[in-house]
């Protein structure tokens, strides 16, 4: 077993931007588990197969061949054999993320491949269950959030910057939906594991964040 930190928090509180950082830092790898859990989506609407279809995905997640390389240090998803990164981060994606992510055949499946990740490397791993499922004996885990209200504000001001429309109050609304989806669904919710540290990054800024996960890690790794 490498070393590892686990990062768990809800969408937008900055878990991989920071994860990046210190995994940079202290030489680890970072691996980002939402994108296996996108890449499957990508899989599932590729099949053709409905959201609301759980039967169909838990036949077809079995069929989906979904591994990981690094190119100059920068995780690589690859579906089939075909780099789907650039390709995972649409709305229809994150859509299907969310529901194919609450069936337990699709977890197991990409929480097997967490777990040898972490056993072969050191990581800097983030998700949403990696302190209370995948990582369990991990010696530094950390629970990132933000109020709703700032992880709205940095939505929009990702997508203004890109050019894109956008109402904040709606960003808002769909952030604490996600919110409630990730955090009272029967496989692996959404939690702050009882040995994680609780960092609420809202009056933060991103050196600060890193800083003190930094310090963390200097502590108990
Ligand atoms: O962090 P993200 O938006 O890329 O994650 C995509 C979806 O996958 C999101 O709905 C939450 C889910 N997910 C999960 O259930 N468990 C993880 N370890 C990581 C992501």
């Amino acid at each position: 077993m490498g070393k590892s930190i686990a990062i768990d928090g809800p969408a937008g509180a900055g878990k991989s931007t920071i994860a990046k950082i210190v995994a940079k830092k202290l030489g680890f790898i970072y691996v980002d588990t939402g994108a296996m859990y996108r890449a499957m989506a990508l899989y599932l609407i590729r099949k053709g197969i409905a959201r609301d279809d759980i039967t169909g995905i838990k036949k077809a997640c079995n069929d989906a061949d979904i591994s990981i390389s690094y190119e100059d240090g920068r995780q690589v998803v690859l579906l089939m054999g075909e780099n789907v990164n650039d390709l995972i981060r649409t709305e229809e994606v994150g859509n299907m993320a969310s529901v194919s992510s609450t069936v337990g055949a699709v977890r197991e499946k990409l929480v097997a491949l967490q777990k040898k990740l972490a056993a072969e490397k050191d990581v800097v791993m983030d998700g949403r269950d990696i302190g209370t499922v995948v990582l369990l004996d991990s010696r530094c885990k950390i629970y990132l959030t933000a109020s709703s209200k700032v992880r709205a504000k940095r939505r929009y001001d990702e997508l203004t910057a890109k050019g894109e429309k956008c109402d904040i109050d709606r960003i808002e609304k769909d952030i604490i939906e996600r919110d409630q989806r990730d955090m009272t669904r029967e496989n692996s919710p959404l939690r702050c594991a009882d040995d994680a540290v609780k960092i609420d990054s809202s009056d933060m800024s991103i050196e600060e964040v890193a800083d003190a996960i930094m310090e963390e890690a200097k502590r108990k790794l």
